[in-house]
This record gives C-alpha cells, sequence and structure tokens, in this order.
C-alpha cells in the first residue's frame, strides 16, 4: 500500500481508547495528527508520546465536540500550522450504560450532540479545504450496535451509531465528485474504558460468539483506518466496514 507519508489528520476524542491507537498508528505511518478531547491531561500526555514514538508534529486541544465554535476555532487551528488536513476521523463517542426507563431526554440529546452531530461540525469545518485540494478521506467510528441494535447496548447508543451509517451514506454523495470519500467503521466489543464498563460476563459471551474468540485491540480498528485513509482506497466509498472477529456477518 502507498505510503501515508506527509498526510495530516484529525481525530477527535483521542486521549485513549481507541482513537489514541488510531493517532499513534497514524503518526508511525508518517501522518502529522491533530488530536482533540475533553481529556485535558490525558490527551497531553498521549500528544507527548505520540511525539516520542514517531517524531510527527502534533497539535493537541482540550475541547468540547459538541460546541460548533470551538470545533471551527480548532480546524482553523489545524489548516494554519499543517497547510492543508487529508484525514477526519470522527471518533468521539460516549455511551451511557442503561435501559430505556433511565434515560432522560437530556441525555438523549448529549448522546446524539457527541456521537452525531459533532461530526456534522467537524464536516462542515474541513470540507472547504478538502474540496479546493480535491482530496479527503473522513471515517465515522459507528458501532455493530448501529447495524444489529448491540447486545448490551443502550437505546440511545445503537440509534445514534445507526444515524452515523446514514450520515456517512448521505455525506458521500455530495462530495464524491471533489476525490473526498467518507465511510464508516463498525467495531464490534473492543478493550478501551468503554467495554470495560460491560460487565466480564456480557464481554466473555462477545468473546464466545466471536470466530476469533477475542476482543478486538485499538490497533485492529488503527489498521482499518490507515486503509480507508489510503489513496488506494479512492473507490471505497459509503461504506461501512466491519471489524468485529467475525460476530455480526451479513
Ligand atoms: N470500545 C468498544 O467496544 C466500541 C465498540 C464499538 C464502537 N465504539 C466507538 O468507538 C469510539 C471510541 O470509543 P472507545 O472505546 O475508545 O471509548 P473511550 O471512552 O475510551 O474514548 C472515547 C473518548 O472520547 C472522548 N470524548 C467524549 N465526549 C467528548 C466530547 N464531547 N468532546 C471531546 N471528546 C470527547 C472521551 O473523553 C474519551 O477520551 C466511540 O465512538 C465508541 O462509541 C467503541
Amino acid at each position: 500500500m502507498e505510503s501515508l507519508k506527509g498526510m495530516r489528520a484529525i481525530i477527535t476524542g483521542a486521549a485513549q481508547g481507541m482513537g489514541k491507537g488510531i493517532a499513534l498508528y497514524l503518526a508511525s505511518r508518517g501522518v502529522d495528527v491533530a488530536i482533540c478531547d475533553l481529556k485535558k491531561e490525558t490527551l497531553e500526555q498521549t500528544a507527548d508520546e505520540i511525539r516520542m514514538k514517531t517524531g510527527q508534529k502534533v497539535i493537541a486541544r482540550a475541547l468540547d465536540i459538541t460546541r460548533e465554535s470551538d470545533v471551527k476555532g480548532f480546524v482553523k487551528e489545524v489548516l494554519t500550522s499543517f497547510g492543508a488536513l487529508d484525514i477526519l476521523v470522527n471518533n468521539a463517542g460516549i455511551h451511557p450504560l442503561k435501559p430505556i426507563e433511565e434515560i432522560e431526554g437530556d441525555e438523549w440529546d448529549r448522546v446524539f450532540a457527541v456521537n452525531v452531530k459533532a461530526s456534522f461540525y467537524f464536516c462542515k469545518a474541513v470540507l472547504p479545504a478538502m474540496r479546493e485540494k480535491k482530496f479527503g478521506r473522513i471515517i465515522n467510528i459507528s458501532s455493530e450496535a448501529g447495524k444489529n441494535g448491540g447486545t448490551v447496548a443502550a437505546l440511545h447508543y445503537a440509534a445514534s451509531k445507526g444515524a452515523v451509517l446514514a450520515f456517512v451514506r448521505n455525506l458521500a454523495q455530495q462530495v464524491g465528485a471533489d476525490g473526498i470519500t467518507v465511510n464508516a467503521i463498525a467495531p464490534g466489543r473492543i478493550s478501551t474504558a468503554m467495554s470495560g464498563a460491560v460487565s466480564p460476563e456480557e464481554n466473555q459471551k462477545f468473546i464466545d460468539n466471536s470466530i476469533t474468540k477475542s476482543l478486538g485491540t485499538p490497533e485492529d480498528i488503527a489498521y482499518a483506518v490507515s486503509y480507508l485513509a489510503s489513496r488506494e482506497a479512492s473507490f471505497v466509498t459509503a461504506e461501512t466496514m466491519m471489524v468485529n472477529g467475525g460476530t455480526l456477518r451479513d
């Protein structure tokens, strides 16, 4: 596969977990990365780790991706510093695990704001620069729950991840002629803080049901991102790539 070297990426929710794994792997392939997260201290530690391990440029900003003005300011800063942007990974997400009876309207709105609306803010902010360059790779992290409703997922979470799939299929059509692809990745259960909130018994059920007899790792998702971000993936768009150890097959 052609090198990703020289590309520039934004990855949201990259202080820890999958976002960190994606940022670290892209940087190890020669990509300058701009990362953001709510967790300032962890984010800065992650940024230092990426700089130390890869030598790439890293911009790290603590911000809430549901605030459009902060997203616009961040994208502007990244474009000024990097000169251009090739890759956007909308990764940040939240998953308050609870049954419908315990979900209040405010929490429903917050889940959709983080998991869906913030991606709209980021896409809107990066598209002018990508259109100008006639190149762009937008990758949104959905979930197996967005396809099948999930096994342990909360209602608002599953619904928001389903919305991500329609989001990429729609946006892909609006930007494809400008050399920009828009895809989703639907991970199965991945070892991060988020899956750590699920009971060990439920995680074991996932493992038993998988073909690989394992949970996934952030690196498994990072490898999928790096393919979708590559020039070779120019004919892959409006697609949902499942990375799930074979738990959900369709
Ligand atoms: N872990 C899994 O099993 C799994 C499975 C399928 C999909 N996913 C999805 O993968 C993505 C990454 O999840 P993860 O497992 O690494 O979770 P995680 O909780 O470890 O990391 C998510 C990160 O997003 C950040 N974040 C949350 N809200 C934010 C906001 N408003 N502004 C900025 N940053 C914010 C958090 O601070 C955190 O660092 C999420 O979209 C999640 O829904 C996870």
